[in-house]
């Protein structure tokens, strides 16, 4: 068996170890000792032991062929006072039932009955923007996912809690970006500066979840929707009690709308940066929509639209990591991992490999043609992870940001404007660090090409 190598990393960063969040750019780190380092390295932070696997079949090892052997890694555990035991951290047979519980909201027929719910809000939102005007975009897409997710799933407008819900969301992720996830549990409980921070935003969120579900209780409304299917099953017996309820509301909000948003921000930046990608998916716009709303008819047809969106995802994936934790020892593409040890498989990564992807930092769209996308293996592209967790929300989220791009850009031309500079901030999500600031032009039929 080949000894595993070891990156040197950031020197000196004494008890950290050589963890990529010590340095200002992780993304930067994770990629150069992959190149370097090959499919599979080790590295230490604090006490925990870390193996990155950086090829496409140990991937599908962990999130699919060997799946019963891994559970979902600190990073996940440490929102635990967020997610609670939603679906996005449980385990076992209590996921497995909140997974049966949920899913059918997110069959085929339901997801496009959301169709009209995400143009009509995209069309409120445009309805206030002008020629001319600079915006922040990354703001806009946030609001506007949330406002989807809730209506969609909740049969709730949160228009009135949406600022509320951002500010905490941004505590989270800030703090998430400095690397809390990594202090040992009980440095997590002193009452420091940013604990309290932490605690005040998560109180916050519960205010507002718990609100949510007070407002649907006392008006006894019957709604097909996901939160009438959850508060029956609670009523029924069905086992869930109030906090696990609450637990699921505020995974799916928040879950449902920062990836998707997140991706239509890097959507617009790179549409900004490439206009001839632009000009290709505004004329198929107009061929396909000639001015009108769009609507799921029309999904079929709007396919450079969904290569931009897929496009997009890779270069700039939402979830830009997964971790796992091993529960035994195993063997990993002939290299011995032992248990507990900690697996990180990055999507910003390998979604830049060379080995899989020409000319991997070009965006370019129709790499995604068939039959000319390069034979690659199927977790060389896993933007939704994989296996039994994979991503519950992931037609939901594609079929959101086609609406959403078409819709916009029928309207408009959308240009960096000048302001910070975009930077990318790998938090718990591949967040924008300053926003995305951009100009409107407002389209002419025919007069912008
Ligand atoms: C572009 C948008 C999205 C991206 C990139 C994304 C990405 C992911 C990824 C990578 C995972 C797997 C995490 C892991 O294995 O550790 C995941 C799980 C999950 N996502 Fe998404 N997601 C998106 C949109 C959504 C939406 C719209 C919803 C809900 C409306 C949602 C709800 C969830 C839930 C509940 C899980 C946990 C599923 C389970 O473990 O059973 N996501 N997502």
């Amino acid at each position: 068996m080949t000894p595993l190598v070891r990156p040197p990393g950031p020197r000196n960063r004494g008890i950290i170890g050589n963890f990529p969040l010590g340095s200002s750019d992780p993304l930067g780190l994770y990629t150069q000792w992959a190149r370097q380092y090959g499919d599979i390295f080790y590295y230490r932070a604090f006490f925990r032991h870390i193996y990155f696997l950086n090829h496409p079949d140990f991937i599908e090892h962990v999130l699919v062929t060997n799946h019963q052997s891994f559970i979902k890694g600190e990073a996940l555990q440490f929102n635990r006072r967020i997610f609670g035991n939603g679906l996005l951290t449980n385990e076992g047979d209590s996921w497995l039932r909140q997974r049966h519980l949920i899913q059918p909201a997110f069959h085929r027929e339901r997801i496009e009955s959301y169709g009209n719910t995400m143009v009509a809000y995209t069309e409120r939102m445009v309805a206030g923007w002008h020629d001319g005007e600079v915006r922040d975009i990354h703001l806009d897409m946030m609001r506007l996912a949330l406002e989807i997710v809730a209506k969609a799933l909740f049969n709730v407008e949160v228009s009135a809690e949406r600022d509320r819900i951002s500010v905490a969301l941004n505590t989270f992720m800030e703090l998430g970006s400095r690397g809390r996830m990594l202090l040992p549990p009980i440095l997590r409980l002193l009452p420091t500066a940013d604990n309290l921070r932490y605690r005040r935003a998560a109180r916050q969120l519960d205010d507002i979840v718990y609100g949510l579900i007070q407002r649907r209780r006392s008006n006894g409304e019957i709604a097909d929707d996901l939160l009438y299917a959850l508060l029956q099953a609670q009523d029924e017996g069905g086992g869930i009690e109030d906090e696990q309820l609450r637990d699921e509301v505020m995974t799916l909000l928040l879950a449902g709308h920062e990836t998707t948003a997140v991706s239509l921000s890097w959507t617009w930046y790179l549409l900004a940066q490439y206009p001839e990608v632009e000009r290709e998916l505004w004329s198929e716009l107009r061929a396909v929509l000639n001015g009108r709303s769009p609507g799921t008819q029309d999904l079929p047809h709007l396919r450079y639209t969904e290569r931009v969106v897929k496009e997009a995802m890779r270069l700039y994936p939402p979830a830009w990591a997964i971790v796992r934790n091993s529960l035994k020892d195993c063997e990993i593409g002939g290299y011995r991992v032992p248990a507990g040890a900690t697996l990180v498989m990055s999507q910003w990564v390998m979604h830049r490999d060379p080995r899989y992807y020409d000319q991997p930092e070009r965006f370019r769209p129709d790499r995604w043609l068939e039959g000319r996308a390069k034979a690659a293996p199927k977790f060389a592209y896993f933007p939704f992870g994989g296996g039994p967790r994979t991503c519950i929300g992931a037609s939901f989220a594609a079929m959101e940001a086609v609406l959403v791009l078409a819709t916009i850009a029928q309207r408009y031309q959308i240009r960096i404007a000048p302001h910070d500079p975009v930077e990318v901030l790998p938090t718990i999500t591949l967040r924008p660090r300053h926003g995305i600031h951009v100009a409107l032009t407002q389209r002419v039929e025919n007069a912008i090409a």
